[in-house]
């Protein structure tokens, strides 16, 4: 069992956005030159980075320190919002 478990139907609203903190957000956005804004819901479904993120934090490559890798729910989760469709809400 894990905090996550209970959410069958995850949007950008809850949880995803909150999976990225204040560290990752400015982080990413000065290493890629402000094209990824992981406080965006645009910047994080764009073509260009939905799934790129998702190869970071499965092959926890990323975050770096001092963020902690997603556990196994969260990655789990984050995959099926993208198979989902990504929901905003
Ligand atoms: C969940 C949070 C994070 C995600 C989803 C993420 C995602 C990514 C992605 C997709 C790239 C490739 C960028 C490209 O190809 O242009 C990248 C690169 C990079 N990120 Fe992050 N990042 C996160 C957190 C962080 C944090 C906290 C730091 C630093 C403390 C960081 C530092 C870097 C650096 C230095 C690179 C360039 C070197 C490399 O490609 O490994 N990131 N990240």
């Amino acid at each position: 069992m894990s905090y996550f478990d209970e959410i069958t139907n995850p949007t950008w609203e809850y949880p995803i956005k909150s999976f990225f903190n204040a560290i990752d957000i400015n982080h990413m956005l000065s290493v890629s030159g402000g094209t990824l804004n992981l406080e965006k819901y645009e910047d994080v479904t764009s073509d260009k980075w939905r799934e790129q993120i998702y190869q970071r934090v499965s092959t926890k490559t990323m975050p770096d320190p001092p963020s902690q890798h997603w556990s196994d729910e969260m990655i789990a989760l984050y995959r099926k919002w993208l198979d989902n469709g990504y929901p905003e809400a």
